[in-house]
């Protein structure tokens, strides 16, 4: 089965086989072709070879440290979401027949002979568990290119932007994003030249103007709904955009995942995971991806999942695959309370504001049907109430139901306070500004019945307005 992928930013077209595996695949000229395209257009927009120019030894190897597989181009591509949740990519173990993927807890693979493995070598660059929530990552996203899993969100995103960037590139940046990719920018990218720029990109003129000022922009990365004021991007017109000025487009699509929503279809390079939340949804692991239809980018972030030392482990990687399987389900059912708990907070007037995508009141409504899933909207809910900041502290030291915590995404109803907690790394005039108030309350609305939530979300109401 052939496919053509396109090369961003460039018109030449270059043609891979999945089916003939990785082998032929980096060994084939067309493979050749592609690095040549991929390295030149490194090389003329960067004065810093990129991470690829270093690894030619390994690039021209015909020995890949990973399986050489049909990966998961299969027919399963029709299936709908619910289905190929439970079962593409997945298939029973072949020594066994067990129906779960085994977990391979292993750190390395016994070779029948020098040079010949049997797909992996060091668990690091390879784990044939990972490689099984790898294959279903990628066939939930809709794309026959493996995922590259790794060991937490963040992780994926470090591995994103150095493969990716070079010194003196830039990166522009949604202007509310997770704190911890800001610190990311912010304490380490800049250390070795890569400039972040923080831009509203809710506003694709904006967006626009950041390009323009800024040439050497290597990647626009957009969150949306963004963390934690929901805020969204319209990522079709951003990747219009990006892409008329050679850039590429990451979207982190935690808060909805591909179940809800899915930014390759809508035009964007890669789909970023911080898989600790919805993916696994038991908060159970902590774990990250990225999700590419592009080999060629593939190859890069499986080269920094080896060489930057942060792949996912096969237990956490056996627990997503179980939490995956349920995924569709549990966002849909997370999305219907969250709706019913939005309207509930919106009807009551000891709350001020409520950020929900789903409620009409919301400035992006209309977005929001277009570019999510079955007009869902998932589980995330931010809201002030009447009292600012010292009443939404009282409020959430009084949930029982509810647990203060960081995370989100899982079975459990939890309640963030972001201006301590996710957001502190902002400086208190910048979260202001962009809406994230010492008051505001994120809301992760879990599977509990939402009467109870409820029912606890009003008895601290009760406490902290009066
Ligand atoms: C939107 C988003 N992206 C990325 C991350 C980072 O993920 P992790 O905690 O798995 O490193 C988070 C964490 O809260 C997040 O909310």
């Amino acid at each position: 089965m052939m496919i053509a992928f396109a090369v961003e930013s460039t018109p030449t077209y270059y043609i891979s086989s999945f089916m003939q595996g990785h082998a032929s695949f980096l060994a084939s000229p067309s493979t050749q072709r592609a690095r040549a395209i991929h390295e030149s257009r490194f090389i003329m927009s960067s004065t810093t070879p990129c991470i690829l120019d270093r690894t030619s030894d390994r690039i021209e190897s015909s020995q890949p440290d990973y399986p050489t597989d049909d990966v998961c181009a299969s027919p399963d591509i029709e299936w709908d979401v619910q289905t190929r949740a439970i079962h593409s990519g997945l298939s029973p173990d072949p020594t066994t027949g067990a129906i779960l993927t085994p977990i391979y807890q292993t750190t390395t693979y016994v070779q029948d002979a020098v040079g010949q493995d049997r797909g992996f070598t060091y668990s690091r660059a390879g784990n044939p568990t990972v490689y099984a929530l790898e294959k279903q990552l990628a066939a939930l996203e809709g794309v026959d290119v493996p995922a590259v899993a790794y060991s937490s969100g963040l992780a994926a995103i470090t591995a994103l932007f150095l493969a990716e960037t070079s010194a003196g590139d830039t990166v522009i940046c949604s202007d509310v994003v997770y704190g911890g990719t800001v610190r990311l920018c912010k304490d380490i990218l800049s250390r070795f030249g890569v400039r972040a720029v923080f831009v509203d990109t809710s506003d694709i003129n904006a967006v626009e103007q950041a390009l323009t000022d800024n040439p050497q922009t290597r990647i626009v990365f957009i969150e949306s709904p963004a963390n934690p004021t929901l805020k969204l991007t319209d990522i079709q017109a951003v990747a219009t955009v990006a892409h008329a000025f050679g850039a590429t487009v990451a979207v982190d699509n935690t808060f909805l995942t591909a179940a809800l929503q899915k930014p390759i279809d809508l035009g964007a390079d890669i789909a970023v995971y911080s898989t600790t939340k919805y993916i696994e949804g038991h908060n159970s692991t902590v774990g990250g991806a990225l999700i590419t239809k592009d080999s060629l980018r593939y190859e890069l972030y499986k080269h920094a999942q080896k060489t930057l030392g942060a792949p996912q482990s096969p237990w956490e990687a056996w627990l997503t695959i179980r939490g995956l399987k349920t995924l569709p389900f549990r966002i849909r059912q997370h999305s219907i309370h969250a709706l019913e708990i939005a309207r509930w907070l919106e009807a009551d007037e000891r709350v001020a504001t409520v950020y929900y995508p789903g409620l009409p009141s919301f400035s992006q409504h209309e977005l929001a049907n277009r570019q999510h899933i079955n007009q869902l909207h998932g589980g995330m809910i931010s809201f002030e109430i009447q009292g600012g900041a010292s009443a939404g502290i009282t409020l959430m030291n009084n949930v029982e139901l509810c647990s203060l915590a960081e995370n989100l995404g899982a079975v459990e109803t939890l309640i963030t306070h972001p201006a301590s907690m996710t957001h502190a790394s902002y400086a208190d005039e910048e979260r202001d500004r962009l809406g994230i108030t010492d008051g505001l309350v994120r809301l992760s609305v879990g599977l509990e019945h939402p009467r109870d939530i409820i029912a606890d979300l009003d008895r601290a109401l009760h406490i902290a307005c009066t």
